[in-house]
């Protein structure tokens, strides 16, 4: 008989690992952005999400998904989020610094990934709020300029200030020696508010419906031949928007059968 055997405590080898804190940027009273060491083990494709959080009280983790909003090939991971004053994690996560550990699970997952849309000319893709995050990753990933010509991301806020984010996202992709030739040449950003005065007012959904936002664009409507299209937002505006896409003549893909659009929740609590 080995005693050995009863009273050693089991290891769970998928369990998340503490990581440091590198730096931490509040964008406004209701996001931020911070950075964290990357495991050497950590593997992801841009797009992806993966379980992050803070030990509880009991010492239990409280967790939940984030997209990676840096691209696969960083040393380090970037996260962008929502401060929900009553959330259980992001309460206390608003308030992490440089220094601090958070927890960050061993494995990511996504649809928001490129192996999960066929080719195509042009690549769209839909945000509102903290569902830029993928995009943020997915604009500095070489692959995203290899596989389609055009990429156009757009992000719906309610407030202007809410879209600083995205300009520095892109303005950092434009000038990243690595894709610098490509982001300047083939990607462009829309942003509209729904909330504030701004030169484009309205949700994304009504200026896909009402064609303004291709008209500003200068492109064609939506076009399932040429066109392909993730979308991030909150569920409601996933289903309102993905309904345009279908009504374009555009097919719902996924990792397991790529067509021509993916969705993913944006993360929120
Ligand atoms: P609105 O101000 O009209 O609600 P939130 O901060 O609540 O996540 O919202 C982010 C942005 O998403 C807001 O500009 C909001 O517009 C917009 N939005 C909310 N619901 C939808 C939807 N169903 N379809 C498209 N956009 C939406």
């Amino acid at each position: 008989m080995t005693i050995a055997a009863q009273t050693t405590p089991r290891v769970n080898p998928n369990a998340p690992t503490l990581q440091k804190v590198l730096a931490v940027k509040h964008h406004t009273d209701r996001l931020f952005s911070f950075r964290i060491e990357r495991p050497q083990s950590f593997r992801f494709r841009s797009g992806e999400f993966v379980m992050i959080g803070l030990p509880k009280d009991d010492g239990r983790p409280l967790l939940r998904a984030y997209s990676v909003a840096s691209p696969a090939w960083d040393e380090e991971l970037e996260f962008y989020s929502i401060k929900v004053p009553d959330g259980p994690l992001t309460s206390r996560l608003q308030n992490i610094q440089t220094g601090d550990e958070i927890l960050l699970a061993k494995k990511s997952t996504g649809t928001l990934v490129l192996d999960a849309l066929v080719g195509g000319r042009r690549l769209y893709m839909f945000s509102t709020g903290t569902g830029f995050a993928p995009f943020a990753s997915l604009i500095r990933e070489p692959e995203t300029y290899s596989r389609f010509e055009e990429i156009i991301v757009t992000q719906t806020c309610r407030d202007v200030a809410e879209l600083a984010y995205s300009r520095e996202s892109v303005a950092a992709a434009q000038a990243d020696p690595l894709v610098v030739e490509e982001a300047t040449r083939q990607l462009r950003l829309f942003t509209s508010c729904t909330r504030e005065t701004y030169p484009q007012a309205g949700r994304i959904t009504h200026l896909i419906e009402s064609r303004e936002v291709f008209e500003k664009l200068g492109v064609p409507a939506l076009d399932p031949e040429t066109d392909r299209a993730m979308i991030c937002g909150s569920m409601e505006m996933i289903n309102d928007t993905k309904a345009l896409l279908l009504q374009a003549g555009l097919v719902e893909g996924s990792n397991a059968s790529p067509a021509q659009f993916v969705i993913e929740k944006a993360f929120a609590g």
